[in-house]
């Protein structure tokens, strides 16, 4: 039995295996309203296997969208259409849905394809909001350094995203505390220069996220899950650092969420990021499980089953999250618990191209180090 495709329960979620299909934003809606775009995208994911399908950065409020392309959950008619995808997503996908709140902050109001630019006022950008007034980089205006007053809006619009994510039908949130937007700035001294209570110490800087951590746990339902998207590290001298991490992991414990998914950088130009190499954040994900006791998530280049299997069997992480390989082959995690000798169910209409009813499964998908027995394409010949 594998370690990927043994079940687990997130506070009382319970998953059918630990792949996970973390936040992509797809930068296609109008409005912050889904398209038929995410019909076709989320429901390919819903039946690609995954225990988990955690769909992309939601914005809590019109100005905290990244781009004039991202999916918003502040508005009645956001609610219904997510509430109507979702339900017609649910027809066949047997995954466990959550959905990534999120807050842009300084990195609000960015281009679509053209990133890392802001969108001009005439194009319907806008100024950002940040805890100080320090651009991410040259390209960026300064945000406008936030009033305790804009703080406590926010908190609020995260609230009022999770009670409708809560009538939306979805059993967890993530919410976005990572790659330098809105909470990712405020617990990085990189771009919290703030004097008041959020910021200067941890204990301050920490603030903005407890408050949140704390609103969302109450409006949530208690048997949905929470998670926490979180940078281990800043990748920068003076940013967020993995002893700080852990100590933010366990304050966020104590206000009732129930794993975190460990990333990091984006929250300075000048980071110095390692070589991007298989699993290059997973001892981040296993410091601070280790650290805090908290459940985590693995994220970052992992991309083989055995890989995969690897990580949770080791206890470095409890989840693994498989993003840019499930683009790249959207039946990842049914190929995965094959290639892990796991039986698992396929949608009733894909019965014939399983390894046991189609002789090319091992043809396409041959086990590490097999003879495929294919031959090669004979030149000429059609
Ligand atoms: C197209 C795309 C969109 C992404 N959007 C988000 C997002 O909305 N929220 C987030 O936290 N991370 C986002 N990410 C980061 C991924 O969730 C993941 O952390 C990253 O791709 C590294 O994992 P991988 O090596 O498995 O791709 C995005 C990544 C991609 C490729």
């Amino acid at each position: 039995m594998s370690s990927l495709f043994n079940g687990i329960v997130l506070g009382e979620l319970s998953l059918q295996n630990r792949v996970v299909v973390p936040p992509m934003c797809q930068y296609m809606a109008t409005d912050g309203l889904p398209c038929p775009w995410h019909d076709m995208h989320y429901g390919g994911l819903g039946i690609s296997g995954a225990g988990l399908v955690i769909m992309e950065g939601t914005a809590v409020e019109a100005i905290g969208r990244i781009s004039l392309g991202d999916l918003g959950l502040y508005n009645d008619e956001q609610e219904a259409a997510l509430k109507q995808m979702l339900a017609r997503i649910r027809t066949y996908s047997t995954a466990k849905w959550g959905i990534q709140l999120a807050h842009a902050g300084r990195k609000a109001s960015s281009q679509v394809f053209d990133a890392p630019y802001p969108v001009p006022p005439e194009e319907g950008g806008w100024i950002p909001i940040g805890p100080s007034a320090i651009a991410h980089s040259d390209r960026w205006p300064a945000p406008t350094e936030m009033s305790q007053a804009e703080i406590a809006r926010v908190v609020e619009s995260f609230t009022d995203s999770a009670r409708r994510a809560g009538r939306v039908g979805f059993d967890l949130i993530e919410v976005h505390a990572a790659h330098g937007y809105l909470i990712s700035s405020f617990l990085s001294p990189v771009a919290n220069r703030r004097t008041d209570d959020y910021g200067g110490s941890l204990e301050n800087r920490m603030r903005f996220a407890l408050q949140v951590a704390s609103a969302v746990r109450a409006a949530w339902p208690s048997h949905k899950a929470l998670g926490f998207r979180v940078n281990g590290t800043d990748w920068i001298d003076g940013g967020i650092t993995i002893v700080e991490s852990i100590k933010l992991a366990k304050a966020l414990r104590l206000a009732g969420v129930d794993y975190l998914a460990v990333s990091s950088g984006g929250n300075s130009r000048q980071q110095k990021l390692p070589p991007v190499v298989p699993g290059y954040q997973v001892h981040i994900a296993q410091a601070i499980k280790e650290g805090s006791g908290i459940a985590t998530m693995a994220v970052g280049m992992i991309l083989d089953p055995k890989q995969a299997d690897e990580i949770v069997a080791s206890g470095r992480a409890d989840l693994v999250a498989i993003a840019r390989a499930t683009l790249d082959d959207p039946r990842w995690a049914l190929h995965a618990a094959q290639a892990l000798g796991e039986e698992i169910a396929y949608p009733r209409s894909y019965w014939r191209t399983t390894g046991k009813t189609w002789p090319g499964y091992k043809l396409v998908h041959p086990p590490p180090g097999a003879e495929t027995g294919m031959q090669p394409a004979q030149p000429g010949r059609r």
